[in-house]
């Protein structure tokens, strides 16, 4: 019996360039207070790992993170709003602790609104703790919201 697949399996690989109409689409639309065009094509730039869960040539999600001097960061994590709910977001994070793994990092660092209740359950749920938090962090229609800052330490991969 031959199985017919009604969408393809997402893959997650490297951001190009080419992908950033669509990363950008799905930020401004899942984000309050959105990272640019820009801000994307600087982390390109700067060389961040920077990658994205695609359903054929549709971005479904995408993760950027930093690694340096032993540590990473997880800058931006995000599914577009119609592809939420069904494990994306676990498996783009999955894969970001992977790769934080795979360059060495002792531990792996994001911050949090302590309003993004799913984000902050995922992450808990994931084995990061809450470490601090920083006042006024991020910008908010009541003015400023504290930030959440999380943390996992991290195993060495194995050889
Ligand atoms: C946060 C985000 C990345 C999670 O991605 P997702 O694909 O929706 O999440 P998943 O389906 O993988 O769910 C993972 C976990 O998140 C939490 N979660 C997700 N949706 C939830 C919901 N509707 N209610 C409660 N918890 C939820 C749960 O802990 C869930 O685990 P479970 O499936 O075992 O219950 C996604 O919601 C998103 O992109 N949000 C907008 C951008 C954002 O806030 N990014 C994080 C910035 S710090």
């Amino acid at each position: 019996m031959v199985a017919i697949l009604k969408e393809p399996f997402p893959l997650l690989r490297p951001m190009q360039v080419d992908d950033l109409d669509q990363v950008t689409a799905i930020e401004i639309a899942a984000y309050d207070y959105p990272w640019t065009h820009t801000i994307f094509r600087d982390c390109l730039r700067a060389g961040y790992n920077c990658w994205v869960l695609a359903q054929a040539v549709e971005v479904i999600g995408y993760g950027v993170l930093s690694v340096a001097a032993g540590e990473a960061h997880v800058l931006n994590v995000c599914v577009a709003r119609t592809h939420q709910g069904s494990g994306h977001g676990r498996h783009l994070m999955r894969r970001l602790i992977d790769l934080a793994r795979w360059h060495r990092a002792e531990r792996i660092f994001l911050e949090v609104r302590p309003s993004n209740a799913h984000a902050v359950a995922l992450y808990h749920d994931l084995g990061f703790n809450e470490i601090g938090k920083r006042p006024n962090y991020y910008p908010s229609k009541r003015g400023r919201e504290d930030a959440i800052v999380m943390a996992l330490e991290l195993l060495p991969p194995e050889d």
